[in-house]
């Protein structure tokens, strides 16, 4: 008999090179022969820079902003995480996914290296939301505080040090965004900033639906603007998680919906960590031109 207790804080293996949630590790053939639809659309992210947000966003734009279809499911359902699985427990994503509508948006934190090859073949379209690593690692850490399915994180120094060596699940941050954004050169990925969402969101939104082939009018714009800020989707329950089992988030520990800011990095790293932290940076980061803004 399977039980939960057999994934919770399990330590990461290691799936083609890249650390994984234990549990999502297992019979990997379902992710590398995952059959796409030309009309899929992937979001694509490196965990914690702001997947939930953009997910919504997209189903309100494909939805023309209309709030009530919107609150039809939970996130999870309408936007299937592809590489999730608890087995025996939960439906996975690739389940999920099968029994989703077209067009399809298909949720993925995968480096470019492990997404199904179906997905390049099909051409499908990508959104790509990319977050400055500082207050990702902040939200990570925060984040395996309290869910259930990753190892724990330990003290806030020993979190960035793994953080920094890219010994967390889906492998370093550096070489996540670095591979994404190279790839929009062959293929149809709209890369986008957090930072960017946070200091606009109407300018970000109107991308994501002319991407889309949406042509939304400023009431609609503004409509989706405001049912996706953080405020009001800390407190919808079909955005938020509270939906799962304490047993899988635990918001008691730290909730997801945290604090949707850029900048609170500072408020953990001490001086010398983010000095060091820097020094790295400027080290993995050297030889391309993507920028990020640690502070908006
Ligand atoms: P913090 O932990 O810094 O608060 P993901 O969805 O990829 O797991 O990312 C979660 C992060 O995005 C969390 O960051 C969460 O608070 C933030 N987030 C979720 N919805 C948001 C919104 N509408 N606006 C801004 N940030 C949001």
């Amino acid at each position: 008999m399977t039980s939960l207790e057999d994934f919770q804080r399990k330590d990461l293996k290691m799936v083609h090179g890249y650390p994984m949630i234990y549990s999502f590790a297992n019979n990997w053939e379902r992710i590398e022969e995952f059959h796409s639809k030309p009309d899929d659309i992937v979001i694509a992210t490196y965990p914690k820079s702001g997947t939930t947000w953009v997910s919504e966003i997209v189903d309100m734009v494909l939805n023309n902003g209309d709030v009530e279809k919107c609150k039809r499911d939970f996130i999870n359902v309408k936007v299937p995480m592809l590489e999730m699985a608890v087995p025996g427990i939960r439906t996975s994503g690739v389940e999920q996914l099968e029994k989703t509508p077209s067009p399809r948006v298909v949720k993925t934190h995968l480096p470019i290296d492990l997404l199904p090859k179906s997905f390049w073949e099909n051409n499908c379209k990508m959104i790509y939301l990319a977050r400055n690593a500082k207050d990702v690692a902040v939200s990570y850490y925060h984040f395996d505080l309290m869910n259930n399915l990753e190892p724990l994180p330990g003290t806030w120094g020993e979190y960035l040090e793994r953080f920094v060596t890219g010994k967390v699940a889906y492998g370093p941050w550096f070489d996540h965004v670095k591979s994404w954004w190279k790839k929009k050169e062959e293929h149809p990925i709209l890369f986008l900033y957090y930072e960017d969402m946070k200091e606009n969101p109407k300018q970000e939104i109107k991308k994501i639906a002319r991407f889309l082939e949406k042509n939304l009018n400023d009431e609609v714009l503004d409509k989706i603007v405001h049912h996706t800020s953080f405020e009001i989707m800390k407190d919808n329950p079909r955005v938020n998680y509270t939906h799962l089992p304490s047993s899988v988030m635990d918001h008691s520990k730290s909730p997801f919906m945290r604090k949707g800011t850029t900048g609170d990095w500072k408020n953990y790293f001490t001086v010398a960590q983010s000095e060091k932290f820097d020094t790295i940076y400027k080290k993995e980061m050297a030889g391309t031109i993507l920028q990020f803004r640690t502070e908006i």
